[in-house]
């Protein structure tokens, strides 16, 4: 059998002989391979670095394989998961499958099945890749309008008028759910390149070797799969504009050949001697600080300095809380399925102008359309909106001055972590439960323990 050099696998098995003897007969096979001994440290590995496949046992003594592959769902729902059971475990490992497990194999188990096994899984995985990356591809889609009347919002707006007028290049900043995407459509629309393509790629979302062979395509034979030439999406782009969403995440590997391209929009395809040419304006979004990230050395100055011709910075909701009633009632409006749109109530209007929406307008967006499933009437009461209480409870335990300053928002970060460690330390790490007391589904509390990175330990 042929093996792809570049697949990483984990394998996760509290039987140290067994992770032993599997890594070497893997890394014999050509993998890239790490092993480690419980559920726990499986998250931490998941966390630091992208697999594609994941070996998992279930019972393990500190954090079961369940909760791995309810992480590894979440976190990364492309990796492939195949659960190794013991026989009598078969209707668990069943039951792992119907949670999103890949395929399972029985211990003691059989090498050339295993490695059958990882091939498939990785062949699906390439799949499933390539059809979010094809369904990215959005050329045409009905534009959003653009709702804010705040002067914030009206800066941010006339300076992206401006980037649209020019041929330079564009970073957007902001945080997470502002409208980043948003704006760089805005741009790309009102630019001289409007007619032509506008192409996204989301530089977190896929492994490194698959960003470099979309961007840049790859020549027939350039590696095992490469059956036939493949176009690079700068090549697609040409003319239009390329939009590398968390751009921040790129790989320092994967830097210098976007920095050439920047630099004189020379490119070569993976595995060909021939440069070529495209004519891209690369529009990049982040919610990090490049600035930062480039002192610590995790981002390429040179290419800072390429992309940031024009920065915009995209407010924050709590930065212009002026916006959220007239952002809800266009929600209200735009996701009513019936003519008349229901209505919020003063004291809904209240409750949302008092929390503090650290998703941002994607965040509203989505309190709104639960709204208008959950409320009664014609009338959205406070209750309807389900907003969370950590969130809400902590934010109004401020006083009225600091809500809108920076310190006040650092020290509810500090809060809302330090409360949220504490419940889970309450419920021993069960996060169905934590998410349950804590008022928030167990997507938001995931993405929280990724973003304070709360670790069992702690
Ligand atoms: N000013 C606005 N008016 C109307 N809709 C908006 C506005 N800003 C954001 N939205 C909507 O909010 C959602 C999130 O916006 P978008 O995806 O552009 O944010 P983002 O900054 O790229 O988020 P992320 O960092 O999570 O990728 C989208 O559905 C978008 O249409
Ligand atoms: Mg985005």
């Amino acid at each position: 059998m042929q093996i792809d050099k570049n697949i990483k696998v984990l394998v996760c098995d509290d039987d140290e002989t067994l992770c032993y003897l599997l890594k070497e007969q893997l890394l014999e096979e050509g993998f890239f391979v790490d092993a480690v001994y419980d559920g726990k440290y499986a998250i931490e590995n998941l966390r630091k670095k992208n697999y594609d496949v994941l070996l998992l046992d279930m019972q393990m003594k500190e954090v079961s394989g369940e909760e791995v592959l309810k992480f590894a769902k979440d976190y990364d729902p492309s990796l492939s998961v195949i659960i190794m059971s013991a026989l009598s475990e078969t209707r668990t490992a069943i039951e792992m499958i119907k949670m999103g497990a890949y395929d399972f194999i029985s211990k003691p188990y059989d090498f050339e099945d295993l490695l059958l096994t990882i091939t498939r899984a990785v062949d699906l995985k390439r799949l499933v890749v390539e059809n979010k990356i094809l369904n990215n591809k959005v050329t045409k889609k009905i534009p959003t309008k653009i709702v804010g009347e705040s002067s914030e919002l009206q800066r941010t707006l006339n300076l992206s008028l401006k980037a649209a007028a020019s041929e330079s290049n564009v970073l957007i900043e902001g945080e997470t759910g502002t409208g980043k995407e948003l704006f760089a459509e805005y741009i790309h629309r009102h630019s001289l390149r409007k007619d032509k393509p506008f192409v996204i790629i989301n530089c977190a979302s896929l492994p490194d070797q698959l960003i470099e062979s979309e961007l840049f395509g790859y020549e027939k034979g350039a590696f095992t799969d490469a059956k036939a030439t493949k176009q690079g999406l700068v090549e697609i782009a040409d003319g239009g504009a390329l939009f590398l969403d968390e751009i921040g995440e790129m790989s320092l590997s994967l830097q210098p050949k976007l920095l050439r391209f920047l630099e004189n929009g020379e490119y070569r395809r993976i595995g060909g001697v021939t440069t070529l040419n495209s004519n891209v304006r690369v529009i990049g979004a982040t919610n990090k600080n490049l600035l930062e990230e480039a002192e610590k050395k995790n981002f390429r100055r040179d290419l800072l300095f390429r992309l940031n011709i024009i920065t915009i910075r995209i407010p924050s909701l709590r930065d212009r809380r002026s916006d959220v009633i007239r952002l809800a009632n266009y929600f209200l409006e735009d996701k009513s399925p019936v003519r008349s749109p229901k209505k919020l109530s003063a004291e809904a209007e209240n409750a949302l102008l008092d929390y503090s929406f650290p998703g941002n307008v994607r965040e509203l967006e989505h309190v709104i359309e639960r709204a208008i499933i959950f409320a009664e009437g014609d009338v959205i009461e406070p209750d309807d909106l389900n907003l969370p209480s950590v969130f809400t409870d902590i934010h109004s335990s401020y006083p009225e001055q600091e809500k809108n300053n920076y310190s006040g928002l650092v020290k509810m970060a500090d809060v809302e972590k330090e409360h949220i460690l504490k419940m889970l330390i309450k419920n021993d790490w069960n996060r169905e439960k934590t998410a349950t007391e804590l008022d928030v589904c167990q997507k938001t509390l995931y993405s929280k323990i990724k973003k304070y990175n709360l670790k069992k330990n702690d």
